[in-house]
């Protein structure tokens, strides 16, 4: 255990599974010791669930350090941003007593998510042969836009009549698009629709990498929030099973605007077992009994779809890659309490293929298809620990797992989640 990574001046967190490692509790802690807490990435595709007090926020557009009364909050330029979605968390803060307004800032350089993104990306899905099972948010077809420089930006919607003008342009491109997929051009929309919460934008619209570059040049202290996983990083993860940003740690320095030698440390967050939600290979999945199981102990529903994640046991050679695309500093093991009751528990240590032979996590969905997960299988410890709080004080084979995930990653733990709750998390040894 080294906790060291955890007191850097600018952190990245990131998931190193399929997400839903439970970054929104680690960040939610980790945000009391920063001043600012931005994201880079992804949009409302993603859900951070904290619990604070007696109170339960699901946030999938805001970012989870916004709990914290004093901290300032960013939305990176590499994020795509529903406004509908954010204004109206936003607005559910005031109403449950705290109030953001000024603390938070959106990137001038940020993309735009309109209903007639949604409306592709729900069309496509529906024509689709080969579903990827997206959270119908619309990200894909946003960030394709941003790609193919057919994008609205913050920036253009404070100009009214400009922003209008590139909404126009996006919807017409939409609804020719909608026709070739099947679907009702109308789905579309109307540019005064899209452009009804272009009003606000003035309230929070700054430039992200500025600010960052500030703070740190002030001494403060900054967090670069990853949404989604290493797995589902569109150049690292399961491809075509992936989401459409990069969700590693290299982008953590474009998506905020700032150089990457800002960055001094790179805290990965790793579930104590696996679990997927949507379509793609998953090697260590359970078998239909222990899949309902863990999905019960752990509570394993989507917090942006509801759908019931997939869930396997803890696979050491996604995370042992993830440690290594990302640059891992030091790793956060979140869940351990929902093994607690398992009689024996394992660890996937590397993969066999077909026909016999090792491979490293594979380029292609359809070869990590096909691998047969080599199994290390270690004594559970049928202890409650959601209790404890030392490292010293977790039962002896819950320490023998966490020591052994922590050699094969080849990565430091910096801190083990116990619980839901903020006080509920060891940091030290
Ligand atoms: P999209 O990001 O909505 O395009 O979905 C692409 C894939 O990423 C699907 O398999 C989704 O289930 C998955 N995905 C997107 N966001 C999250 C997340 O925050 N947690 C877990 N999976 C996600």
């Amino acid at each position: 255990m080294d906790t060291s990574a955890l007191s850097r001046r600018c952190t990245v967190v990131v998931g190193c599974q399929w997400g839903d490692e439970g970054k929104g509790k680690v960040v939610d802690v980790l945000a009391a010791d920063v001043d600012v807490i931005a994201r880079y990435q992804g949009g409302a595709n993603a859900g951070h669930t904290v619990h604070a007090g007696d109170q339960h926020f699901v946030l999938h557009q805001v970012p989870s350090g916004i709990l914290h009364p004093d901290k300032r909050c960013l939305l990176g330029n590499g994020v795509v941003v529903d406004l509908a979605q954010f204004f109206g968390e936003l607005d559910q803060l005031v109403e449950r007593g705290l109030d953001p307004r000024g603390r938070i800032g959106l990137s001038t350089r940020a993309h735009v998510v309109f209903p007639y993104h949604q409306a592709l990306d729900l069309a496509a899905e529906a024509a689709a042969k080969r579903k990827i099972g997206t959270t119908g948010r619309g990200i894909g077809p946003a960030y394709e836009a941003k790609t193919g420089r057919r994008g609205v930006r913050v920036a253009d919607l404070l100009d009214r009549r400009r922003g209008a003008e590139r909404v126009g342009r996006g919807i017409a491109w939409a609804r020719g698009r909608l026709v070739d997929l099947g679907a009702d051009p109308g789905l579309a929309g109307t540019v005064d629709e899209a452009m009804a919460v272009a009003a606000r934008v003035p309230e929070v619209a700054t430039d992200v990498g500025a600010e960052i570059a500030r703070a740190l040049a002030a001494g403060k202290r900054v967090l670069l929030e990853g949404a989604q996983g290493t797995a589902l990083d569109v150049d690292h993860g399961t491809y075509p099973y992936v989401t459409s940003s990069n969700t590693t740690a290299g982008a953590a320095a474009v998506g905020a605007g700032i150089g990457p030698t800002a960055i001094d440390s790179v805290v990965g967050i790793v579930k104590a077992y696996t679990t997927r939600v949507g379509n793609g290979p998953l090697p260590t999945e359970f078998d239909a009994g222990m899949d309902e199981k863990v999905r019960e102990l752990g509570g394993e529903f989507g917090a942006t779809t509801g759908r019931p994640r997939r869930c396997g046991w803890f696979d050491a050679v996604v995370v042992a890659y993830a440690a290594r695309v990302n640059g891992l500093t030091g790793i956060a093991v979140t869940k351990l309490d929902v093994l607690d009751t398992l009689p024996e528990v394992r660890i996937a240590t590397g993969y066999r293929l077909p026909g016999g032979g090792d491979t490293p996590f594979p380029p292609t969905s359809w070869e990590l298809e096909r691998v047969e997960p080599v199994y290390e299988t270690l004594p559970g410890w049928q202890t409650p620990t959601t209790g404890v709080r030392t490292l010293s004080g977790l039962p002896r084979n819950a320490r023998v797992y966490l020591e052994r995930i922590e050699k094969l990653v080849d990565t430091p733990i910096a801190m083990v989640s116990v619980g839901t709750r903020r006080s509920q998390v060891i940091r030290t040894a």
